[in-house]
């Protein structure tokens, strides 16, 4: 399970907040329903780089809509299938 926090204080919702999750809800809903968790946060102390988003443990500024297709590609998915968190597998 990969949860997904979008900061929903009010200078993060100010700058697209709402858009952000909706686009979060859509890919969630396409490529990994019921393993992702989707949920609003309050200030994330981050407001002048807002939107704020935690993915797991990460955190990323300045998100936009059109950014989350990349961010759930080139985060979650790995963290759906990859649960040794980053760790060095060896060679
Ligand atoms: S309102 Fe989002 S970081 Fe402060």
């Amino acid at each position: 399970m990969v949860t997904i926090q979008v900061c929903v204080g009010s200078s993060c919702f100010l700058r697209g907040a709402p858009d952000v999750i909706k686009k979060f809800e859509a890919v969630i809903e396409k490529y990994a329903p019921r393993q992702v968790e989707l949920k609003g946060t309050f200030c994330q102390e981050l407001c002048g780089n807002g939107v704020t988003v935690r993915i797991n443990e990460k955190v990323f500024t300045s998100v936009a809509p059109e950014d989350v297709p990349r961010l759930f590609e080139e985060q979650v998915i790995p963290m759906l299938y990859c649960h040794d968190d980053g760790a060095d597998i060896g060679g």
